[in-house]
């Protein structure tokens, strides 16, 4: 139902009264979504979130923020939505009157874009162009002001053409996630030159949490590494241990996603810690942090490995520093010890139920791939990971 004007601008009353401050976030229910969702209900906006219909719950990340809508001064809602839906895209921003669109929605896993290459495209491709069209659509026939930013990535960079990158460097994409990227970050710059839009990529390199999801290496790390300390995991399989990122906090980094928004001019921003650090090294710190040595735990699958792999991503932020004066927080080191202490009080809740008698089939829960769950269910030993098992044909790792 088209939200009343009048209660929407009653939401955003405070010191900045005058202008309505309305958030459409695509990705609400992802890592970065949920942050972004907490930073801008903070800064007192009336949040609107798309998620996709699902048949289990998907709001976990968000149930923090989220009040009964039958309450009264409610400030964030969820729309049912889907990227490839541009007619209900369209639908929803008249029904918001969004004055800022945050386009995070994305199949975002880079080893699943080879699996499901036309659905990846299909998400961050079209949809974001879904998106584009929808809110030039809706701005022409409303004469309302919005702005845009697109979650561009600095996979995108890939084989990379110089070290470290920023926004001069060329890109050339090694993965069907990284080419969908690419075409969306052309989009969003031919909206802005060819209609006017108030459009912004974001370049950002990775960036993680305690809320990341379980199959990015990080989290997989700190996961299995607090579950090997309390006994419940014997090992953990990885693929390419000498790929190196620029890992930065997820909650530094949806402070330049507003910052860009901002702005007297749009324009395209590098977001990175810059400092870069292999696979290895993660392991390092993160079984040190636990006093235990990650040789002795560690396989590896070829599974995990990529048939194209970006080496090394290092992003220069100058420009970012320079204007919109932003800088990261959280160092490497803090960030994995932050998802560390995050992963133990779980990993603790979780003994404290298998302790009890309540526990589940072992890697039901933490299950890093769909073989993993499959041979857990079948009590099978683990094949040689040489011969590709049926199951694996979708593994999300
Ligand atoms: P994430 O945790 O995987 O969240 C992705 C979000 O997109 C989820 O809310 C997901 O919904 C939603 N989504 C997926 N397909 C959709 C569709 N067809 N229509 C609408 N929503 C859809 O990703 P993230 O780490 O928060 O990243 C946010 C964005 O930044 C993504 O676009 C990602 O590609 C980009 N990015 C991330 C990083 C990083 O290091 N995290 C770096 C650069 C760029 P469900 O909950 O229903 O699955
Ligand atoms: N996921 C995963 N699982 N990665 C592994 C594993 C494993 O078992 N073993 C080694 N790696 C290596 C990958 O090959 C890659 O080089 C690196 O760890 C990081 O992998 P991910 O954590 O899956 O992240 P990503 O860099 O591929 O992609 C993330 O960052 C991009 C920005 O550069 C995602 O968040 C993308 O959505 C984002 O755009």
């Amino acid at each position: 139902m088209p939200m009343n004007r009048t209660e929407a601008e009653a939401a955003t009353a405070g010191p900045d009264a005058g202008r309505r401050k309305v958030a459409l976030i695509t990705g609400i229910t992802g890592q970065d979504g949920s942050y972004l969702c907490e930073f801008l209900l903070n800064k007192g906006y009336e949040v609107h979130g798309v998620m996709r219909r699902s048949s289990v719950f998907t709001t976990q990340r968000i149930e923090h923020l989220y009040q009964d809508r039958h309450q009264s001064g409610v400030r964030l809602r969820l729309h049912y939505g889907d990227l490839l839906d541009a007619i209900g895209l369209r639908r929803i921003l008249t029904a918001t009157r969004a004055t800022e669109v945050y386009n995070l929605g994305a199949q975002s896993h880079v080893r699943t874009s080879f699996d499901q290459p036309i659905y990846t495209a299909e998400a961050v491709a079209m949809g974001t162009l879904n998106l584009l069209e929808a809110l030039r659509d809706y701005r022409d026939s409303s004469g309302d002001d919005v702005r845009f930013y697109q979650a561009s990535s600095s996979e995108m960079y890939g084989k990379v053409c110089e070290v470290p990158q920023n926004e001069r460097t060329p890109f050339y994409p090694r993965s069907p996630y990284a080419c969908a990227k690419v075409h969306a970050y052309w989009q969003v710059v031919n909206y802005r030159e060819a209609y006017g839009l108030f459009a912004c990529n974001g370049i950002l390199f990775n960036h993680e949490s305690p809320r990341r999801g379980e199959t990015f290496v990080t989290r997989k790390i700190t996961r299995a590494a607090t579950r090997i300390k309390l006994g419940m995991q014997d090992c953990l399989y990885l693929g390419n241990l000498d790929a190196k990122r620029d890992w930065g906090f997820a909650g530094d980094y949806v402070v330049p996603m507003w910052l860009m928004l901002q702005q007297a001019d749009p324009d395209d921003y590098v977001i990175a810690t810059g400092e870069t650090h292999s696979v290895r090294e993660l392991l390092d710190v993160a079984f040190g942090t636990l006093d235990l040595d990650w040789k002795r735990y560690v396989r590896i699958d070829k599974t995990y490995l990529r048939p194209t792999e970006v080496d090394i991503l290092l992003g220069d932020a100058t420009r970012a520093h320079d204007i919109l004066g932003w800088r990261p927080t959280v160092s490497f080191i803090d960030l994995v010890r932050m998802m560390i202490d995050a992963d133990m009080e779980l990993a603790r809740r979780e003994k404290t139920l298998v302790d009890a008698g309540y526990g589940t089939l072992p890697g039901w829960h933490t299950a890093e791939s769909i073989y993993e769950r499959d041979a857990a269910l079948s009590q099978l030993a683990a094949p040689e990971f040489d011969e590709v098992p049926v199951a694996l044909g979708q593994h999300r790792s």
